[in-house]
């Protein structure tokens, strides 16, 4: 098949013709397999070439080769045209009058938003919060809080000893160091803090007075289980040192505690006397909750011999310290029946705070 210079020319002004008119990608892509398909117009043209004569191969080939060029740039300069247009003007399969799909996301754990809450009312009544470490050595755990080892008070705090061969050596030798300097030798053995307080020595032995510094975290106690009791739970310290504080002091801060955790609610709490070798006087607080009293928090008036432990004259200071239980204190304001439900990872509870 000879093709002629009118052919091609007629081919050149029909694709010029067709593509202005075509509207969408689908029409396009039909005309390029017209032209430029395996068995396109233009192919075939290009196949045939072969069979020309070294001359008219000289004249048509570059020709035909230059209208290929051509006719793709002008499919693709089409084709992005014709895509920036649908991106203007059709959502596709889009619907934007469909209500959207609600993401899921996750519930701050209830112990989470009471410790954010606790810590937002003390900090609005000028207390800083502060921060000690779980693992606790023997010596802020119980010997700086006038809790010596051969106290029986010890008991009140059963505790998880770290096992570690520094431990196990020096309880060898317990005995003959109960008389020694507790310091500088108990104070290595390890243990996971059974309560807060060792944070106070550690503040008041970096800081002076006058202050008052909440601290809130984990602690841990080798006991037995209940609707109460968790051998892993939560504590927030309290202490406010000065010239001359007192115990009203902290009966007007925990009452303006209480009011403000409390919101609306109305709650019975009492104050009872308590022993804490730390604290003289010291007091329990309860609330009543399900018909029987809550004890919510220890408390009392620094003991002479802790301001000692932590480099203080205990003439020229007072102080109040309290420690209470975050656990306990949502229980009553969510009504939350067990204490072993906070760590029971049950989806079904969390998610209703
Ligand atoms: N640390 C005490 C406890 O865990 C609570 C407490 C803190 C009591 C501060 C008095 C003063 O039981």
């Amino acid at each position: 098949m000879k093709i002629t210079g009118d052919k091609i020319k007629k081919i050149n002004k029909a694709v010029f013709s067709e593509i202005s008119k075509i509207e969408d990608l689908n029409k396009l892509e039909e005309l390029r397999i017209k032209y430029l398909g395996r068995k396109g117009e233009l192919t075939e043209i290009l196949k045939s070439i072969k069979d020309f004569t070294i001359d008219e191969k000289r004249q048509t080939g570059p020709v035909v080769q230059k209208l290929k060029i051509e006719f793709e740039k002008l499919i693709n300069n089409k084709k992005k045209e014709l895509k920036a247009q649908g991106e203007d003007y059709s959502f596709g399969d889009f619907d934007p009058t469909k209500p959207g799909k609600k993401i899921k996301i996750g519930n701050l754990h209830p112990l989470s938003k009471v410790d954010e809450e606790i810590r937002q009312i003390f900090t609005s009544m000028n207390f800083s919060v502060i921060e000690g470490p779980e693992i606790e050595s023997e010596y802020y755990n119980f010997d700086a809080l006038n809790i010596p080892a051969d106290h029986p008070a010890r008991d009140v705090w059963d505790t998880f000893w770290i096992k570690n061969p520094e431990n196990s050596k020096l309880r060898m030798k317990n005995e003959e160091l109960k008389n020694r300097d507790s310091k500088s030798t108990k104070a290595k053995r390890l243990l996971l803090r059974t309560h807060t307080s060792p944070v106070q020595i550690r503040y008041m032995e970096k800081n002076n007075p006058p202050f008052q510094v909440i601290s809130s975290g984990r602690v841990f106690r080798y006991e037995a289980t209940d609707s109460s009791h968790e051998i892993n739970f939560h504590q927030v310290e309290g202490l406010m040192v000065g010239k001359d504080i007192s115990l009203a002091n902290f009966k007007f801060v925990i009452e303006e505690f209480f009011k403000r955790f409390f919101k609306g609610q109305k709650i019975d709490f009492r104050f009872r006397p308590s022993y804490f070798p730390f604290v003289e006087p010291g007091v329990e607080v309860d609330i009543k909750f399900k018909n029987k009293w809550l004890e919510v928090m220890g408390a009392g008036m620094v003991h002479r011999n802790v301001f000692k432990s932590a480099g203080y004259n205990p003439d020229e200071w007072r102080g109040f310290a309290f420690g209470m239980s975050p656990e306990r204190l949502s229980m009553i304001k969510y009504n939350i029946p067990d204490i072993r439900l906070f760590y029971s990872g049950d989806l079904r509870f969390i998610e209703q705070f």
